[in-house]
């Protein structure tokens, strides 16, 4: 794989994953560009390339951006991503995450680049009819948040058949841990995520976490994710816009681990990894949640070539938390 020299629009690259993709990038040789709000994102997580504060959905700062560079290809990371605010807040969540998608997609098309690396999500299938997840499986979200990720993947293909636009959607499933140098990792506010919430309950910065729903049909009535660590996701992002650039087809992947951990053993595993009690209550269900969402990620293996480097959830808590200890 040779990206060396290839320009790359990263949208979102102030966020978490995007700045682990920023960094992946910029060490595989490639001139990136970052355009990012800061809505979501936060400037402490630049990793390197030129950063550009705006709007995605700002038209002449895109008409600025595409003539001024000659992009390769574009990654767009930048979305809301939460699924119980998605429940509150729709609208917010088709504005930014759709809309705003459109205007890039335009502009993209009007300045003739033709390569899309798309942060999809398991969110797109809903409440599973088969573990683990394929890539066929039916999708039938159970939240906005969902739906407006399916809704893009929807636009995208009819922008290939209409554009000959190529893309990958990369459908992540809980994207979770931090780079080992502790330079970058998850930095929300307010933070939502289960991971980083119980290593702060194991500092002692919040009393105790609380597990949402605790009378789902799993073996211990708590939700099933499968956390893949952010490097992978980052990592599957490069092999992806290799192919892409090699003139690959436009194609949809699941990126997980294939393994699934309920919401309780996550907290055991990281009182294991930290050393400490982590006091916990339980609490009713949040609202959009499905029960079990486990990837098969299969497709990309075959295809694709990629093999994730971090293959159980100590090594992925281990990373969070040294990352956690450094923002102290
Ligand atoms: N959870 C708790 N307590 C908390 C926080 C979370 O019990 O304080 C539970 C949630 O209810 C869920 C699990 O922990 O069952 C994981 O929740 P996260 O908020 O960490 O992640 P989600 O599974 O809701 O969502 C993440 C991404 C989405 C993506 C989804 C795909 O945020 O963008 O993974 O699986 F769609």
């Amino acid at each position: 794989m040779s990206l060396r020299n290839k320009n790359i629009l990263v949208v979102g690259g102030a966020g978490y994953i995007g700045a682990h993709m920023v960094r992946q990038l910029t060490h595989a040789g490639c001139g990136v560009v970052i355009l990012d709000n800061l809505s979501t994102g936060n400037r402490k997580l630049l990793q390197g390339g030129s950063f550009i504060q705006g709007n995605l959905g700002d038209a002449d700062l895109l008409d600025r951006l595409f003539t001024g560079n000659a992009f390769d290809a574009v990654m767009h990371f930048a979305a809301f991503s939460q699924v119980g605010e998605s429940m509150h807040q729709p609208l917010t969540y088709y504005r930014n995450n759709l809309a705003e998608t459109v205007a890039l997609l335009d502009a993209m098309v009007r300045y003739d680049v033709k390569r899309f690396i798309f942060s999809s999500t398991a969110a797109v299938y809903g409440e599973p009819v088969a573990i683990p997840i394929t890539e066929d499986h039916p999708c039938a979200p159970t939240n906005p948040y969902g739906n407006t990720k399916l809704a893009v993947e929807r636009m995208l293909a009819d922008c290939d058949a209409a554009y000959g636009l190529k893309y990958t959607a990369l459908r992540y499933f809980n994207a979770a841990g931090a780079d080992v140098s502790g330079e970058i990792g998850e930095l929300h506010d307010p933070e939502t995520h289960l991971i980083p919430i119980v290593l702060k309950a194991a500092d002692g910065q919040i009393d105790h976490i609380r597990v949402f729903g605790t009378d789902y049909p799993t073996t211990d009535g708590s939700c099933i994710r499968d956390y893949v660590h952010v490097n992978d996701l980052a990592q599957a992002h490069l092999l992806a816009l290799d192919a892409l650039l090699e003139g690959g087809d436009s194609a949809i992947y699941n990126l997980g681990s294939s393994n699934g951990y309920s919401v309780k053993e996550v907290i055991a595993k990281a009182e294991g990894v930290t050393g400490k009690k982590i006091p916990v209550v339980e609490a009713p269900r949040r609202p959009g949640d499905p029960a079990i969402l486990v990837a098969s990620s299969d497709k990309i293996m075959r295809e694709l070539g990629w093999t994730p480097e971090y293959d159980n959830l100590e090594k992925i808590i281990q990373t969070a938390w040294n990352w956690h200890l450094k923002q102290k």
